[in-house]
């Protein structure tokens, strides 16, 4: 029999839904010091923008012997960010803690398909105990479902992952597919297996925070590209990095407002990078006088702090930057830093974001822990997906560009556009102390005063070639240019390079050394 007043019905089923959880686990929600699903959503999206789908699904399994809640904890649906649309999932900890059934896994793919169809975003906000138990293979199914899903938007619309709770079990995969994952400190972990297992299993003790709190993955795995103290903070920090975005693949990314003159002359550069090249110095000081306003969205801040990757804008354009980090080991690259450049600069080249590179590189790490971990096969990384990308490609030889790094760090052999170096760039096979000691090591061993000979080979050696005239002579520099032109010729080369367009050879995908 039909309901008296259906508008009557509409309001009490959304009542219902709202109230999914009920209040004692909203209270509990509260006082773990979580926003709840819906405030999450509010607060990313702009505001009124949400629009809601889905409200009404339940769970369809007859056999799980549970109470079918509305929503089945998850709300899904679309919005705007900073006016741009945006489709979010947000997982509801209230309804049996967010963990996913057959019915809560098929919302989330509705709005996966309809944001690939249209183009636009996935941001998913996820605070679940994983799997729903007593769905059983229909869970495991509907994670799957969206692996795939992760699998086949990867590279045609950004998809970004908060944690803003628990994340177990195979549930860490999905985030682990998207392009970056947010975590708020405190209140989100992930980890395949919890504590309570790796206790029985390889009799460690280690808390959930230790294990697979924001900080261990920010820090030591590498996992999360941006943690924040809170969970407002983290959906701010969402928020600033899909502004630099293109909502897909087939479009260019939101130009910025810009007061900044793109000719503005860098003054600081010169006097942040010393004369001596053994002594450190902050890229970061270079990249923020170079970028509109100073303003650089730096990912992956607190790991492989050697190499430094973020967003910025030149005349308002996204650029993707990369730059190796003196003040870290010397800049050397290593395994991290390598998975970590190749990650950063496969997203851009994905999106069509162009790269600018700061190159000051003495060359890879050595070590026994390295080789032995495979810097080799993670090395490589880097110097594939620097060659692979086809977006604009620039780099800035600040200091030292030394051997095989010389080569991977966006060099005109993997085809970089433009390539310049500064005045008191070092461009060789190796440093020049390592280099007598191999060329030249009978004439220093002969000479009657060693010291004041490998001092004089040094400084021969210097001469010829640790200097950027040799790769001009080659046209392999295409300028040697002054610290403080830096913007204005990069930002003249980003406006040739627009409309780029170059294609790779035809095939089902090249094979990246994994
Ligand atoms: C069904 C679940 C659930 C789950 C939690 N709940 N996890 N219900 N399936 N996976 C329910 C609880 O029964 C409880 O219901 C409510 O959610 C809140 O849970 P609490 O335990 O009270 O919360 P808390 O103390 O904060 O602990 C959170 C938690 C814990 C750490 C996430 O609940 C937990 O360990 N859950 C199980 C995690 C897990 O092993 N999941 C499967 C992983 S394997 P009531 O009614 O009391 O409020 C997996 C495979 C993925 O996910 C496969 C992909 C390939």
């Amino acid at each position: 029999m039909p309901h008296p007043d259906p508008h009557k019905r509409l309001a009490e089923k959304n009542r219902e839904a709202f109230d999914a959880g009920g209040a004692e686990r909203l209270e509990k929600q509260r006082r773990q010091g979580k926003l709840t699903a819906r405030e999450r959503v509010e607060h990313l999206l702009d505001e009124g923008s949400f629009v809601e789908l889905d409200r009404f699904v339940t769970h369809r399994n007859a056999d799980s012997g549970i109470a079918k809640v509305p929503g089945d904890g998850v709300i899904t649906g679309f919005g705007t960010i900073a006016g741009r649309k945006a489709y979010v999932f947000s997982q509801d900890f209230t309804v049996y803690g967010g963990s996913l059934s057959g019915g809560h896994a098929s919302k989330i793919c509705k709005i996966m398909d309809l944001a690939r169809k249209a183009g636009c975003p996935v941001i998913g906000l996820n605070d679940s105990g994983g799997a729903r138990i007593q769905e059983g293979v229909e869970s495991l199914g509907g994670y799957a479902e969206i692996f795939w899903r992760n699998t086949q938007a990867s590279g045609v619309v950004p998809q970004i992952s908060a944690i803003l709770g628990p994340c177990a079990g195979g549930a860490v995969y999905s985030p682990a597919i998207t392009d970056f994952v947010f975590m708020s400190e405190s209140t989100s972990y992930m980890f395949v297996t919890g504590p309570d297992v790796i206790k029985t299993v390889t009799h460690e003790e280690v808390t959930k925070e230790a294990l697979g709190g924001a900080h261990t993955h920010a820090s030591k795995s590498g996992v999360c590209h941006f943690a924040y103290p809170n969970e407002r903070a983290t959906l701010n920090g969402v928020r600033e990095l899909i502004g630099y975005l293109p909502s897909n693949n087939l479009d260019g990314a939101p130009i910025g407002e810009c007061a900044d003159a793109v000719d503005r002359p860098c003054e600081k550069i010169r006097s942040v990078i010393p004369d001596n090249s053994k002594k450190p110095y902050d890229v970061r000081a270079v990249i923020g006088d170079v970028v509109d306003d100073g303003r650089f969205l730096e990912a992956h801040r607190e790991f492989a702090g050697n190499i430094v990757v973020g967003f910025a804008r030149i005349g308002g354009m996204t650029v993707g930057v990369i730059g190796n980090q003196p003040a870290v080991l010397a800049g050397c690259l290593d395994i991290d830093a390598s998975t970590k450049g190749a990650r950063f600069v496969r997203f851009c080249d994905a999106f069509n974001v162009p790269l600018l590179t700061f190159v000051d590189v003495p060359g890879f790490l050595p070590g026994t822990a390295q080789e032995f971990g495979g810097i080799i096969r993670h090395g490589a990384k880097l110097l594939y997906a620097y060659a692979e990308a086809t977006v604009p490609k620039i780099a800035v030889i600040t200091r030292k560009a030394y051997g095989g790094a010389y080569d991977v760090m966006s060099s005109k052999h993997v085809r970089a556009d433009f390539n310049f170096a500064y005045p008191g760039a070092e461009i060789a096979v190796m440093g020049a102390e390592g280099a007598v000691n191999i060329l030249y090591k009978r004439e220093i061993d002969a000479a009657k005063d060693a010291q004041a000979e490998r001092a004089r080979r040094i400084e021969q050696y210097r001469e010829s070639f640790a200097n950027p005239y040799k790769a001009a002579e080659l046209g392999y520099i295409d300028a040697i240019i002054d610290p403080k032109d830096t913007r204005a010729m990069v930002a003249r080369a980003l406006g040739m390079l627009k409309g780029k367009r170059e294609k790779g050879p035809l095939r089902k995908h090249g094979n990246i050394p994994l």
